[in-house]
């Protein structure tokens, strides 16, 4: 088994309901449990980041689905890496929402731009919602 970690970008097609969030989260959440997916995903406004990481062929699988799903456009993958142990263990989904000016803080001064970001640097981020994410998501 090879595990891998990777991570993109995309703009919700139209603006989501909290419902469907709820519902987009748990379906997310209970699949990822099934098959070995730990990730992490935030939302501002109609931006999605998302890290998934896992066993390469499910990771792989997933994001052809993910790809292919009409709530969102525009994906744009930051990549695709080898690594050697989980930043998301034991989580199936770190769920998180976050106003324009929270996603800058969590950016960072030196001004990324979401497109630009490596996989290590959406992982860092994402990780950033811990431990603070977990009860929201319990
Ligand atoms: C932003 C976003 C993130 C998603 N994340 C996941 C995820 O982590 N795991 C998952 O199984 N499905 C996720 N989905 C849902 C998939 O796109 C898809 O609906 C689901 O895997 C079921 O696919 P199927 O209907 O082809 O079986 C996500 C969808 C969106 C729009």
């Amino acid at each position: 088994m090879q595990l891998i970690q990777c991570a993109y970008t995309s703009t919700a097609s139209r603006p989501l309901t909290q419902f469907e969030l709820g519902e987009l989260t748990r379906e997310a959440r209970r699949a990822n449990f099934a098959f070995g997916i730990t990730a992490a995903l935030i939302y501002c406004e109609r931006t999605f980041l998302q890290v998934l990481e896992g066993d390469a062929d499910a990771v792989d699988e997933l994001i052809l689905r993910i790809a292919q799903d009409a709530r969102h456009c525009r994906m744009i993958e930051c990549g695709r890496e080898a690594i050697e142990r989980r930043r998301f263990d034991p989580h199936p989904l770190i769920y998180a929402e976050r106003s324009p000016s929270e996603l800058q803080a969590l950016l960072g001064a030196d001004g990324d731009c979401l497109s630009f970001l490596t996989v290590q640097r959406a992982a860092d981020i994402l990780y950033s919602l811990l431990p603070a994410a977990i009860p929201r998501v319990a």
